[in-house]
């Protein structure tokens, strides 16, 4: 990594350049300035990211990039045989032989189901057909994914197959990133985002084709577009509807849109050996790591790749560092072993490595969410790791918590996850739990998100879209009456709904807005406290996540100290963020000071592009941009606007308790209030790790509680110290 990044930015870029593309060509060494060496997944962000603003500038300035740059020109050459190699491969597919009868059923049928392994080709080449066969000609087709990863990943697969620059003819949405245009036939989006483009076109006009993908993991978003779809096939007998799955719910989705005919794409599967573990493992990360590094030493290294099931990122970072240690332990005898991470916020640039193939001598380690359970297929795995765990959300409809948990797949995801083993060959799949586990405590099916979820977001798309009848609205399979309710509570709360349940101005604004709303009404109360520039500021710093600051193992007393500068005079979490964002564009969006104050480049950029976004949006709202950055109290009381039902009042043994439901929890280490310890706070979300934390957290006054929201709170929630008197249904809290 640089050690000076403003000196490296002077570096002449084209080298490094030069090096990024031999290295995506197949040479295993990245030259890197003058000297040689094997480069770590640090150096690809940072070099890469580095080349990308050079290149836009270089582009603004009128340079042509391509003429100049010697690795464009040999990629140039290669680009032809690339292109056709290309071709030839769409022929192996699965699909492939089935393309015409393929054609023929949609031709005949609105409503299609199509089922087939993953890997198949269904979202690669489905789309192309159509495009091929006319369909294009009325309208765009769009292909909807449950995971951005995917969405992008698979555009600019398929741009590359068919020879067009990504963001042209083939296009991907995810939220806070289009990357379309006037041109763009084929788009893959995420279904939230499919779902967003109902409130602006209802009938779904410029579409000809809608292909909802990946339906058997029945998304939250995903089962609202069945219900959607479904509704505007009945009176757009043009537009042709696609539902594709990998797995057996083929019939359930053909029962709901009224007996549609199913199209099975024959898979190849090849024969998959599974080992279970005699006794439960104790330390399934470690177990993992030591199964592969097992197989690495003991099979020849031509032999296929390794895919490992991780549960996040945090965790599939340990992983890797410990492969790193325990490869350096094992000599120089070893074969290569190449650690492909994959997860849902890798870098874009960083994401290509798991699909290049892998060099001879070498075997690859896919570390992976179940990201790659189906939405993606990663060609060349024999062996599959699976500890049998996933990060899945719950919900708590009584209090409205939600959280992600760790928590035990179903048998159909341990069967998903066997099967990646056996696409090319013979596989193995090594599960680190026992056969007895398998039989008796894995549910056979994966529990529908919309039963596990908060609804507000959902319930508010509806609204706007004129959808008042919840209760009756065509789900697949309904929500508990209990979240919907809940939901329906908190959009009144927030004044999003009035007495009836209809849209109020608030909630229509509010619905403009493609954030949770409690965000989304935090930036329209904004208005009346004359602080939206602030608002928004804050709204994207929170809509990034936690991964602002930076805090290197070797470093951390540094980088603690540099994050509590933005922490000075206890202003709270919220404002710190606004501190950070400020302080970034006050040095003109300077890299360097990133460094500096080890805050994450990348997350500060992906910050400024939401936050341009929210500004448009404010527009469209009508909501002036004002900034009030000395009036603090005027700031709270937006975010308090937005998140009073998240209110916590602090307990005499140091933890706290939230106001409405009398949950204990805790501050988050992280956070700059975890010593002070405010009276009372309100706080951006729950975390789950060893305790119930919250994340981001602000001191609020208890009166600004029933000022705000005197619908949700009376005087005697919030009365202070002596009166021992407890909040409703404490009761039952243990
Ligand atoms: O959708 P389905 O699982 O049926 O298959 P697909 O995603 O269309 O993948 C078809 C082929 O394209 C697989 O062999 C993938 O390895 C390949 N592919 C790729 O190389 N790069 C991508 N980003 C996506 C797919
Ligand atoms: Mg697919």
């Amino acid at each position: 990594r640089y050690r000076d990044p403003a000196a490296a930015e002077k570096m002449n870029p084209f080298a490094e350049q030069e090096a990024w593309e031999e290295h995506q060509i197949g040479k295993a060494t990245l030259k890197f300035g003058s000297k040689n060496r094997k480069p770590t997944s640090e150096d690809y962000q940072f070099v890469f990211e580095d080349q990308i603003e050079f290149i836009k500038a270089a582009v603004m300035d009128g340079i042509n990039v391509d003429q100049e740059s010697p690795a464009e020109s040999i990629e140039k050459s290669m680009a032809k045989s690339a292109f056709e190699k290309l071709q030839e491969d769409r022929k192996t597919l699965p699909i492939y032989p089935y393309r015409d009868d393929l054609l023929q059923a949609v031709n005949d049928h609105q409503v299609l189901v199509i089922v087939g392994e993953t890997g198949s080709g269904k979202t690669t080449q489905i789309p192309q057909y159509l495009h091929e066969a006319g369909y294009t000609k009325r309208g765009k087709i769009g292909c909807t994914q449950p995971r951005r990863v995917a969405a992008m990943s698979v555009s600019a697969r398929v741009s590359q197959e068919m020879g067009v620059k990504l963001g042209h003819e083939v296009g991907y949405s995810i939220r806070f990133e289009d990357c379309t245009s006037e041109k763009t036939l084929l788009k893959y989006m995420t279904d939230g985002m499919l779902l967003r483009e109902f409130l602006g076109e209802p009938d779904l006009a410029s579409y000809s084709v809608i292909m909802v993908d990946e339906a058997h993991e029945r998304t939250l978003s995903t089962d609202i577009l069945f219900g959607l779809v479904k509704d505007i096939a009945r009176f757009r007998p043009d537009l042709k509807l696609l539902i594709s799955s990998a797995t057996l719910d083929a019939e359930k989705f053909s029962d709901y849109f009224d007996c549609a005919p199913i199209f099975k794409i024959p898979g190849r599967r090849f024969p998959v050996e599974i080992h279970y573990t005699k006794a439960p493992e104790a330390d399934y990360l470690d177990a993992a790591v030591v199964t592969a590094l097992q197989i690495h030493v003991t099979q020849p290294p031509g032999d296929g790749d390794i895919l490992i099931f991780l549960t996040g990122q945090e965790e599939i970072e340990t992983a890797e560092e410990i492969i790193k240690h325990r490869i350096k332990g094992l000599g120089t005898k070893i074969a290569e072993l190449i650690i492909c991470p994959i997860y849902a916020n890798l870098p874009t640039e960083l994401q290509a490595k798991i699909f290049e193939p892998t060099p001879e001598g070498a075997r690859k380690v896919v570390l992976a969410t179940n990201i790659a359970e189906t939405s993606l297929t990663i060609d060349g795995i024999k062996y599959v790791i699976d500890p049998g765990f996933s990060k899945m959300k719950s919900y708590n409809p009584r209090t409205g918590m939600e959280s992600l948990l760790v928590t035990p797949i179903s048998k159909a995801s341990a069967n998903q996850r066997a099967g990646r083993s056996g696409r090319t060959g013979p596989g193995k799949c090594f599960r680190l739990y026992t056969a007895y586990n398998y039989m008796n405590d894995l549910e056979d099916n994966t529990v529908p998100e919309i039963q596990r979820t908060n609804l507000a977001n959902v319930v508010l798309s509806l609204k706007s879209l004129g959808i008042h009848d919840l209760l009756n609205f065509d789900f697949m399979d309904p929500p508990p009456a209990e979240a919907l309710l809940k939901a329906l509570e908190l959009l009144f709360a927030l004044s999003a709904l009035n007495k009836l349940g209809e849209l109020t101005k608030v909630g229509r604004r509010m619905a403009e807005f493609p954030l949770d709303p409690m965000l989304s009404k935090m930036i329209v109360a904004s208005d009346k406290y004359k602080c939206s520039d602030e608002i928004i500021s804050i709204a994207a710093m929170l809509s990034v996540g936690n991964s602002i600051f930076y805090r290197p193992k070797d470093k951390q007393v540094h980088a603690d100290n540099a994050r509590m500068n933005f922490h000075m005079g206890n202003v709270g979490d919220h404002i710190a963020l606004l501190k950070v964002y400020n302080s970034w564009k006050e040095t003109n969006f300077s890299t360097q000071w990133c460094y500096e104050n080890y805050i994450q480049v990348r997350s500060m950029k992906r910050a400024r592009d939401i936050r341009d976004q929210l500004e448009g949006l404010l527009e469209r709202v009508e909501i002036e941009l004002t900034s009030n950055i000395n009036d603090l109290e005027g700031i709270k009381k937006s975010i308090t606007s937005g998140f009073f039902p998240h209110s916590a009042k602090l307990q005499k043994n140091g933890s706290y308790r939230t106001v409405k439901h009398a949950q204990t929890v805790h501050i988050h280490p992280s956070s700059g209030l975890a010593q002070v310890l405010p009276r009372w706070v309100v706080y951006h979300e729950l975390v789950l790790t060893t305790k119930e934390y919250m994340r981001q957290a602000t001191e609020l006054k208890p009166e600004w509680l029933v000022e705000i929201a005197p619908h949700y709170y009376q005087l005697k929630d919030v009365e202070d110290a002596s009166s021992k008197k407890m909040p409703r249904g404490s009761g039952l809290v243990s």
